[in-house]
């Protein structure tokens, strides 16, 4: 009668393992690198064309985040604020600050500054802001807390 199992089998609970400890090594090693803070750019400050301060502004002075952030509650995109929300008061205070030449020249050009944008998901994937505020997800769990970042 004929064997159920060739010979070559008996190896195969070896070939399994070997299988079994690249594969899984493999997959460490991709979240460990892929997902590490360093490839996914924890803590990324660019410069900004002016040196805006959200401790100033939403931590010293307790704004509220969404006096800017309009948008955050109602749509998918939070927006970033035009320079009529900061000459709401810059038109006043501080009004001669060499720190607001650039916010200044907007106004009056009305070319909106030019902000280098920090958070960007992957184009694969689409992100809804208003659902997750509307749950009570707060910015702080996502964005860490923002009111504390100069920059
Ligand atoms: C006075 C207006 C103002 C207030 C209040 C404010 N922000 Fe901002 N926010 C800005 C401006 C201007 C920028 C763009 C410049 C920058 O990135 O620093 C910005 C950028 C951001 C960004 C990065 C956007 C990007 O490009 O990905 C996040 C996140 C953010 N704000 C969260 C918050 C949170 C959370 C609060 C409340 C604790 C808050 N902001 C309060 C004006 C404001
Ligand atoms: C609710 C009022 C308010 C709004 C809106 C506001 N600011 Fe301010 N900002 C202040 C106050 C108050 C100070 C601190 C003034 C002081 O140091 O005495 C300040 C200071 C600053 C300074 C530092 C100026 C200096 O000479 O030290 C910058 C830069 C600045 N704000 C940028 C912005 C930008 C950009 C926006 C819009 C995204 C904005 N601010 C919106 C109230 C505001
Ligand atoms: C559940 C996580 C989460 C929460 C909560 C959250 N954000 Fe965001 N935020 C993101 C992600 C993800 C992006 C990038 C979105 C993209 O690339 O489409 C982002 C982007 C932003 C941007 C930049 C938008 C742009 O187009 O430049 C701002 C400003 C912002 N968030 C502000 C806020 C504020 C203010 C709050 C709290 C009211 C908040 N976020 C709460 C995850 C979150």
């Amino acid at each position: 009668m004929a064997q159920i199992f060739p010979s070559w089998t008996n190896k195969l609970p070896l070939i399994l393992l070997i299988a079994v400890i690249i594969g899984g090594t493999g997959k460490v090693g991709f979240f460990y690198y892929y997902g590490s803070p360093e490839f996914t750019d924890v803590g990324y400050r660019p410069e900004q064309p002016v040196e805006y301060s959200h401790k100033l502004h939403a931590g010293d002075l307790g704004m509220d985040c969404r006096y800017c952030h309009v948008s955050v509650e109602t749509s998918a995109v939070s927006n970033v604020p035009p320079t009529s929300t900061c000459m709401n008061c810059h038109i006043l205070v501080k009004a001669d600050s060499d720190k607001l030449v650039k916010v200044r020249e907007s106004w009056q050009t009305g070319k909106p500054i030019e902000w280098t944008r920090v958070n960007k998901i992957g184009e694969y994937a689409y992100f809804d802001h208003s659902i997750h505020i509307d749950r009570g997800v707060s910015c702080i769990s996502c964005h860490g807390n923002v009111a504390e970042m100069e920059k």
